[in-house]
């Protein structure tokens, strides 16, 4: 910039030619006229982007259906509709897996199974519905028959509760609850599963994140509202509102944190709880849980008190560098991308490998075959280490049922078994979060050297001389 400056004043300096300044004039005309033409034409498309949208239909909270926001906003919905794609990345993404249809599971494809992948879950989940059927998560046009058609639906009976993060919900909790979020919640938490489907159309939609009016985005679910103002109050912030309080760049991740984080069920009622109260950190939900006595399962081959840990993307994206320089989760997953005149935020919500030049170049000016290596050996040593922390995990597995038959003293056997339900939430938080480690690496690395020493601390609490005993 500073060069620039000087050769303009150099320029200045040295005067110029009659000829030069008749030459100049002109060039100055033309462009003039240039910019004012360009401009009529971008003064035209923007009256074009002002009227067509908003205007060919009216919405109110009953426009569920995406189809009839798509007539005001075609991009945006041509993008949200292509959330059925998928692509593979280095480490994410998803792959189209053919499979046979059945009157139970009509699916001409699904994902990946997991288990087949990682064996070790399988023996982590011992007991427990995940160790039956527990796949790769695609795009979020298969949110709601993904869920109806798991495996998971087989083996126990799953409440309304789940629904929450898997269709568009708003409308039904509105009717259920004669208008209060809060009520039709729970009313749907208190459902049978296959009873709470009845209520919704589909998947997510345009008036889960919108506000039909204003367009402005919003936060629909009563889990979040909770669990925000729950984990607020424990940094001294009190009846916290995010729909009142928070940024707009905050809301770009917050719509996000409505369902891509922990959760559980709170025993009796079945409310959608995020445990938050502590912190939003892995040992924080894990002190909230070992304080309120929660278990998931008891594990069938060694008979500890579970815990299973899912999707937290919103927790482990606020330990990370991006989090703290302000950077959401719509900037990296729905980056504007260039629809002829017009910027729109990308509604085709997947990796940011697949579109490293709008997610990652505006901020990063390095090639994309910088960018790319960089990020897949971030999530190449995490997978690594994930894969040691799940070995010490199933080592400890096989000690404490040796343990056990040859006649342990129970107080050991105790002991060892807290310290699976130690490591087993640990590494399982690291592996169910769907970034390979992207969102938070040294956190990540952190977390899973706490798993690895907690499971050989389990194997260490059984040996005659060192437990102490
Ligand atoms: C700085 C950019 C960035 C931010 C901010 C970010 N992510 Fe990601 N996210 C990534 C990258 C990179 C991956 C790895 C994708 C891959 O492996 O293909 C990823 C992976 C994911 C995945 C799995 C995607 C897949 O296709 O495998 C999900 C889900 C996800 N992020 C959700 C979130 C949520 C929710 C937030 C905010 C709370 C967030 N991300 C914030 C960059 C980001
Ligand atoms: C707090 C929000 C939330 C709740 C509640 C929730 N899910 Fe999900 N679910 C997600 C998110 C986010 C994903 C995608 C990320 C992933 O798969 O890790 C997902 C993925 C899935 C998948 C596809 C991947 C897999 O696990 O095989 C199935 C099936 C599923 N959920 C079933 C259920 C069932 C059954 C329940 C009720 C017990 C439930 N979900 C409750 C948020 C939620
Ligand atoms: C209503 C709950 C909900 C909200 C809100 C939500 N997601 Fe998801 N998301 C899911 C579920 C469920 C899946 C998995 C669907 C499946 O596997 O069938 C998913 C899948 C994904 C995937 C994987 C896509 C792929 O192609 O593999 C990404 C990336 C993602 N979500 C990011 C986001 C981001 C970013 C936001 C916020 C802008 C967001 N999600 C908001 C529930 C939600
Ligand atoms: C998972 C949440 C989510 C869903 C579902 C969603 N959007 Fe958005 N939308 C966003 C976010 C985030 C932005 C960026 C808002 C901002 O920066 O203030 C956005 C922005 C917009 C904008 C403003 C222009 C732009 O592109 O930035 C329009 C218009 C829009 N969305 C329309 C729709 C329509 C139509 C649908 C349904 C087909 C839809 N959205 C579904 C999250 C969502
Ligand atoms: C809105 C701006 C923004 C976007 C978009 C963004 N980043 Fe960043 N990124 C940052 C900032 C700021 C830092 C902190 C760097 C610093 O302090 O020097 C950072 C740090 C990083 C780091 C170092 C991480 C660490 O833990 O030290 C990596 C790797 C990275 N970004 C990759 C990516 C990738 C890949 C994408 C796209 C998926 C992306 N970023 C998108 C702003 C951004």
């Amino acid at each position: 910039m500073s060069r620039s400056r000087k050769t303009r004043e150099g320029a200045r300096e040295q005067g110029l030619s009659t000829a030069g300044l008749v030459l100049l004039l002109l060039v100055a005309a033309v462009a003039a006229f240039a910019v004012l033409g360009l401009f009529a034409n971008i003064s035209e498309r923007k009256e074009e982007a002002r009227v067509s949208p908003a205007q060919v239909v009216a919405l109110d909270e009953s426009s569920v259906d995406p189809a009839v926001w798509g007539r005001n906003f075609p991009h945006q919905y041509d993008q949200y509709l292509k959330t059925v794609d998928m692509e593979r990345t280095g480490f994410g993404g998803s792959e189209a897996v053919p499979r046979d249809p059945s009157d139970v599971d009509p699916r001409l494809f699904t994902s990946r199974s997991k288990l087949d992948r990682i064996p070790q879950l399988v023996r982590m989940w011992a007991g427990y519905a995940f160790s039956k059927d527990y796949r790769e998560k695609r795009g979020h046009a298969y949110m709601l028959e993904d869920q109806m058609l798991t495996e998971r639906q087989r083996v126990v009976q799953q409440p309304g509760t789940c629904l929450h993060c898997h269709a568009s919900t708003v409308a039904a909790m509105r009717k259920l609850g004669d208008g209060d979020l809060v009520r039709g919640f729970e009313a749907l938490n208190a459902m049978k599963y296959q009873e709470s489907a009845t209520h919704v159309d589909g998947p997510i939609a345009c008036i889960d994140c919108h506000d039909p009016q204003t367009l402005e985005l919003r936060i629909t679910r009563p889990a979040f509202l909770e669990g925000i103002a729950a984990w607020k109050a424990s940094q001294g912030v009190v009846d916290y509102d995010p729909n009142t309080m928070a940024t707009r760049q905050e809301m770009r991740s917050y719509v996000c944190g409505q369902c891509h984080v922990e959760y559980y069920f709170s025993k009796g009622d079945r409310r959608l709880v995020f445990p938050w109260a502590e912190g939003l950190g892995a040992e924080d939900a894990l002190a909230y849980f070992d304080e309120i006595g929660f278990s998931d399962w008891t594990h069938a081959e060694t008979g500890a008190p579970m815990l299973k840990a899912q999707h937290p993307e919103f927790e482990t994206w606020s330990q990370g560098v991006h989090a703290r320089s302000g950077v959401s989760c719509a900037d990296c997953h729905m980056p504007y991308v260039r629809v002829g005149a017009r910027k729109v935020s990308n509604h085709q919500v997947r990796s940011p490998m697949l579109q490293i030049n709008e997610s990652c170049q505006g901020c990063h000016r390095f090639p994309e075959d910088e960018i790319r290596p960089r990020v897949e050996e971030i999530q190449a040593r995490h997978k690594h280490l994930t894969e040691v922390a799940l070995d010490a995990l199933v080592d400890l597995i096989d000690d404490i049922q040796a343990a056990a038959k040859a006649g342990a003293p129970e107080a050991k056997l105790e002991a060892a078994r807290g310290w699976q339900r130690r490591a087993s939430f640990l590494v399982d938080w690291v592996d169910a979060e769907n970034s390979t480690g992207f969102h938070a690496p040294q956190e990540g690395a952190r977390i899973l050297g706490e798993s690895i020493d907690a499971s050989r601390r389990g194997q260490l609490a059984l040996r005659e001389r060192l437990a102490g005993s």
